[in-house]
């Protein structure tokens, strides 16, 4: 391990040839254990990946103009047609084969924070379920537990975390005894970081000691995979799909049998699910044929035009909306890691507080730096025979990005329960139901009692009748 001064001068030869020496000059006023943050901070900086984007990305704006030939997303529909039901049936086979062989894995993707939420936590420990108060975590946890006693086999739950958050949500999960799950299948890494630039392209100090570094966003779990090890044990336990959520859905079914199915008979090395948007500007990202690739496309760089154009029948013609559901073949994520494989990098104007030139901090009101991030679903262009597949929204999509209104803590309780009732339902429990035909009651069925529709109505014995403006709670 070199010292202190070696470490010292190996930085210096990075820094200096590109006008970044700055970063030092607080040097001789800190603390040795400073110094040491400093230069960790310092050796984390992919210069390599960071030469090149800096001219195009953060010297500049690169040009994110959508170019040459933008098609509707060929789609599995939600409903077989005739020709497909074949398919689907043996897709549902297979899907049960692969969850039962120990093939499937989850990953949740939980490097943000629960800030606009007014959570000062880790999003994932925030209490999502309308009557019991569970977290996300939680009902995560036991969507894999439940998964694995139905198919008799051991899940592992992988989760990524970003340096913001990863010692509280190891310290939460350890506090809850990992909700049921066996310790050894609950594995917790870290995506890595990136430094924020001026707009002059040089590095920010968040503190005289520290650089000001953000989460490379959640396409950085490729490399973080691979670095943390998590790779190597999906592979060592015979792991050969990722089924990857977002962390803040509490309505995903990560183990959907005709999704896998599909994605293994059609030999997909990525695969994702898309749901018909719930309006022209909804701020999902779009599914699209982008020269004859799939992508999906940012609602943040889709053209107003193309978000409001319609088909001769009236239906939007974009109208694939991205819910961050994908399956990822373990050896495609090797394949494109083991080589020089950059995702596209992504370029955004931030506040960041900084050190300025007196030693002084400061906090702007405005943006005044670029942080550079890159998206997993910019992967699905490269992987072979990608595959999307339609899902009903209302029975897999609710996420919580705001305390109140569209898409919020509010709205995803009220859709669990009203997928609760649609299963009730299903399985001949009269709901009580309002004028608007809102259910007059509060349910929450727990993943630990069904996983789905099927899966209650084979316990409707123990199913209490539903008395109007009722509290129910089946776990
Ligand atoms: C995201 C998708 C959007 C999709 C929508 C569905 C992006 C850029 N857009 O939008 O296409 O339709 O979800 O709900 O993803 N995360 C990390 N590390 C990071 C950044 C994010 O783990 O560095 C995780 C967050 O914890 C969260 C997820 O990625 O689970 C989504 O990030 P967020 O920035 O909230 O994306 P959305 O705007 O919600």
């Amino acid at each position: 391990m070199p010292g202190t001064d070696e470490r010292y001068r190996n930085c210096l030869v990075n820094l200096r040839p590109r006008g970044q020496d700055h970063v030092l000059r607080w040097w001789d006023g800190l603390a040795s254990g400073e110094r040491e943050r400093l230069l960790d901070d310092l050796e984390s900086i992919p210069w390599d990946v960071l030469d090149k984007l800096i001219p195009t990305h953060v010297l500049s704006q690169p040009n994110t103009a959508l170019v040459g030939e933008l098609l509707p997303a060929p789609i599995y529909p939600r409903i077989p047609g005739p020709d497909q039901q074949t398919l689907y049936e043996e897709a549902v086979r297979v899907g049960r084969e692969r969850i039962a062989g120990g093939k499937v894995a989850a990953l949740t993707v939980a490097g943000g924070q629960g800030t606009r939420l007014g959570f000062a936590g880790p999003k994932g420990a925030v209490p999502v379920t309308p009557v019991g108060g569970k977290t996300l975590f939680q009902l995560f946890a036991e969507t894999v537990l439940a998964a694995g006693r139905r198919y008799g086999v051991s899940i592992p739950w992988y989760v990524m975390t970003s340096p913001a958050n990863h010692y509280e949500t190891v310290d939460f999960l350890v506090r809850h005894h990992f909700f049921g799950l066996p310790r050894r299948d609950v594995i917790v890494f870290q995506q890595g970081m990136l430094p924020a630039f001026d707009f002059a392209g040089r590095l920010l100090l968040e503190d005289k000691h520290r650089l000001a570094l953000a989460p490379d966003g959640h396409g950085g779990v490729l490399k973080a995979l691979l670095r943390s090890g998590a790779l190597a044990d999906m592979q060592a336990r015979g792991v050969e799909v990722i089924s990857y959520f977002q962390v803040d859905n509490p309505l995903v079914k990560p183990f959907d049998p005709l999704f896998i199915g599909l994605h293994a008979l059609t030999q997909s090395e990525m695969s994702t699910k898309v749901a018909r948007k719930a309006d022209d500007l909804e701020r999902v990202g779009n599914l699209c044929l982008r020269d004859g690739r799939l992508t999906v496309i940012e609602y943040s760089e889709f053209p107003e035009i193309h978000a409001r154009v319609q088909n001769a029948d009236g239906r939007r013609r974009f109208d694939a909306g991205n819910l961050a559901m994908h399956l990822l073949d373990v050896g495609f994520v090797q394949r494109i890691t083991s080589r020089s494989f950059e995702l596209p990098c992504r370029r955004a104007e931030k506040v960041v507080p900084f050190i300025n030139d007196d030693g002084s901090l400061v906090s702007p009101s405005t943006p005044n730096a670029i942080k550079l991030e890159t998206f997993i679903f910019d992967a699905l262009p490269s992987a072979t025979n990608p595959l999307a597949l339609e899902v009903d929204r209302t029975e897999e999509f609710s996420p919580v990005k705001n305390l109140t209104g569209v898409d919020s803590l509010e709205s995803a309780k009220h859709d669990q329960i009203r997928r609760a009732c649609r299963w009730l339902e299903a399985a001949g429990v009269k709901v009580p139901r309002d004028p608007n035909g809102e259910p007059d009651v509060t349910v929450e069925i727990s993943p630990l009692f069904a996983l789905d529709a099927e899966e209650l109505a084979t316990k409707k014995d123990q199913i209490p009748a539903l008395k109007s403006a009722a509290t129910v709670y089946l776990q």
